[in-house]
């Protein structure tokens, strides 16, 4: 596993990533409150005048925030067309692609031309797929609306759609021009969305020292959680820089370091899977950190104190109530669904686990299967 070493350059509202492997090979993620209103500033600076631009949007932000990101690309000169998809998973799928693709026909988009995103994880997997398949690759820029897609989803270049019932199974590595945030917008998400991607941020919390080299994130969101509102901007800029250096590390998952992004995830994935998605993502990710600490508490490495203080975080986030549904399925099941992860090695199950402070995690394959049903379990 490397270490950390390359840090991305930031400002206080901007984070720069430095890519080896593609075009473009920088570019720049902007978190700012009010951004959405100047869009259109942001795009001058990297696009070419007067090019066309496509906004992709789902039926949920039609109304909110298209015409604001509308009228601030056409003051800024852009020739603008929008395409707006039905809100939701489904949306993630080759039919709803190709209604993309028709819209980037009727707009007669060439490869000099922008797809925008404008939404959550959704949208910007469907827009990234399309982008960097519309004449083999046209300009991509993301406008990630939740907080999963501030924090997680925008950043890093992977884009997809479903396939036969399986999840992100056609896609491809493609880097936007941009990523413009724009914290508030998080005012308008649904809280149970918002606590969701909470739990993404203090995943975060736990593998920044491993990433980064640094530490003190996970301090930092214990001290604020009980107004994190008030420091949204400065919370999403960290995520950023902490995703943007593993990425600008390991771009095409090839060098491990982007395994640590999946701290909690074997654990929630099962989660997720036995409640037939009826368990959010993210929700399912916070029962997954607070298994995978406790494990790390069982096997010795990780401080009982710093344990203690994870539940009562996740809880004032928003998340006690998905932590309570980690004892609704059999051990037994949940299982067999870890081992069906598909970031597993043979037969191994894969963990990321949390080790000697938060920020500091290991990958382990040698768990005994009666420490993980034990911790499954709830003890
Ligand atoms: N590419 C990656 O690296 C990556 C990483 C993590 C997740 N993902 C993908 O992201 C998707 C999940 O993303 P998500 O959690 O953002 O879900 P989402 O895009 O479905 O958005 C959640 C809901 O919130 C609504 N919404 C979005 N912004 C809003 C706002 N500001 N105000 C009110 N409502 C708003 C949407 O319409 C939707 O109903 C999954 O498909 C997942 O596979 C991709
Ligand atoms: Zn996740």
């Amino acid at each position: 596993m490397p270490e950390p070493t390359t840090l991305p350059s930031q400002t206080r509202d901007s984070v720069l990533v430095c890519l080896t492997h593609q075009e473009p090979r920088e570019y720049r993620i902007v978190v700012q409150a009010g951004l959405l209103q100047r869009v259109g500033e942001e795009c001058v600076q990297i696009l070419e005048p007067n090019s066309k631009i496509l906004i992709l949007t789902d039926s949920n932000l039609e109304a909110k925030y298209l015409p604001l990101v509308q009228k601030s690309l056409e003051s800024a000169g852009f020739l603008v067309s929008s395409c707006v998809v039905p809100a939701g998973e489904e949306s993630k799928s080759l039919a709803v692609a190709q209604k993309v693709f028709e819209a980037a026909l009727k707009a007669n988009l060439s490869r000099k031309d922008t797809i925008l995103g404008l939404g959550g994880g959704v949208i910007g997997d469907l827009a990234g797929f399309c982008a960097s398949t519309w004449h083999r690759g046209m300009n991509l820029i993301h406008v990630p609306t939740t907080l999963v897609a501030q924090v997680d989803s925008a950043i890093g270049g992977k884009t997809a759609v479903n396939f036969g019932q399986v999840k992100n199974m056609v896609g491809t590595f493609y880097q936007p021009r941009a990523v413009l945030a724009d914290p508030e917008t998080l005012q308008t998400l649904p809280p149970r969305e918002l606590s969701a991607g909470l739990a993404e941020v203090v995943k975060y919390g736990l593998i920044e020292t491993s990433c980064t080299g640094e530490s003190g994130f996970f301090n930092w969101l214990f001290e604020h959680s009980g107004n994190l509102k008030a420091v949204f901007s400065q919370m999403i800029h960290r995520c950023a820089c902490i995703k943007a250096s593993v990425v600008m590390q390991d771009e095409t998952e090839t060098r491990g370091l982007r395994h640590f992004l999946n701290l909690g995830h074997t654990f929630g994935h099962a989660y997720e899977s036995l409640s037939e998605y009826g368990i959010l993502h993210g929700e399912a990710v916070a029962i997954g950190l607070e298994q995978a600490t406790r494990l790390s508490v069982h096997l010795g490495v990780f401080p009982q104190s710093a344990y203690e203080q994870l539940a009562p975080l996740l809880s004032r986030l928003g998340l006690a109530e998905s932590l309570k549904r980690q004892t609704s399925y059999p051990p037994d099941a949940l299982l067999v669904a870890m081992r069906q992860d598909k970031k597993n090695l043979g037969n191994h199950i894969r963990l990321i686990l949390p080790e000697q402070a938060p920020g500091r995690v290991v990958v382990r394959t040698d768990v005994p299967d009666s420490l993980i049903l034990q911790v499954l379990g709830g003890q």
